[in-house]
């Protein structure tokens, strides 16, 4: 397995990859058909096994969605391996590189936000990231087609509600679980290096 840096013409690998690694986790509706792009300066690092794209990581630096250290912390906003090639710590290996590269640039801070996904949390939380209970909310998806959404500061009357993607307060889970279909946790985690 070799750890190297994405270019432009892995784009389509890249999107591929992405879609089928996030399809059996909660990000199954979170589809992207173009790499995303990051204002500020990045780390992009992808697994290549058997010739193809198998996993990838993108680490933004001195983002503006960071909650703390903006100056010298990094945010992950994607994390995947392909399933069939999971277990063999490609991740371990992509984070390690990414990991040496913070240090090396002498960043000493890394965040990253993820959903209720046990091998997502316990991956974090194997390589030594601690989630911060404190910054976690819901993302909440309707049973219904219409429906009243009544929460403790709004009422939505809301349409093709099935469709509707809410973010809602962790206070507001039980509540909310007898009236949607999936209710997430979405939860931060973090490390200093
Ligand atoms: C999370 C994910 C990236 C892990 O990839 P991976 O290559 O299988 O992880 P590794 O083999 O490097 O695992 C390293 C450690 O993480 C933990 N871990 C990873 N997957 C796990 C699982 N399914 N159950 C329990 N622990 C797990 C283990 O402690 C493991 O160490 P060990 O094998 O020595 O016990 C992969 O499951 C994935 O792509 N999931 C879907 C996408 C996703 O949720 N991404 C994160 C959100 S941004």
């Amino acid at each position: 397995m070799e750890i190297r840096e994405y270019c432009v013409e892995d784009e389509k690998d890249w999107v591929e990859c992405r879609l089928l690694s996030f399809l059996d986790s909660t990000y199954y509706k979170d589809v992207k058909k173009e790499k995303e792009k990051y204002p500020n300066h990045s780390l992009e690092y992808l697994a290549i096994e058997d010739g193809k794209v198998v996993g990838f990581i993108d680490v933004e630096l001195n983002s503006d969605d960071l909650t703390q250290n903006k100056e010298n912390g990094a945010i992950i906003w994607n994390l995947g391996v392909l399933p069939s090639y999971r277990g063999k710590g490609i991740a371990n290996s992509l984070w390690e590189k990414v990991k040496e590269e913070l240090k090396r640039k002498s960043f000493s801070y890394c965040e990253l936000w993820t959903q209720d996904d046990k091998p997502a949390n316990d991956f974090y939380r194997k390589v030594g990231f601690v989630q911060k209970s404190e910054f976690t909310y819901l993302r909440c998806r309707p049973k219904e087609v219409r429906q009243t959404i009544r929460l403790s500061d709004a009422d939505v009357n809301a349409y093709f509600a099935e469709d509707m993607l809410f973010q809602a307060s962790y206070s507001e889970k039980e509540k909310l679980e007898k009236i949607c279909k999936d209710v997430v946790e979405v939860r931060l985690y973090a490390i200093y290096l």
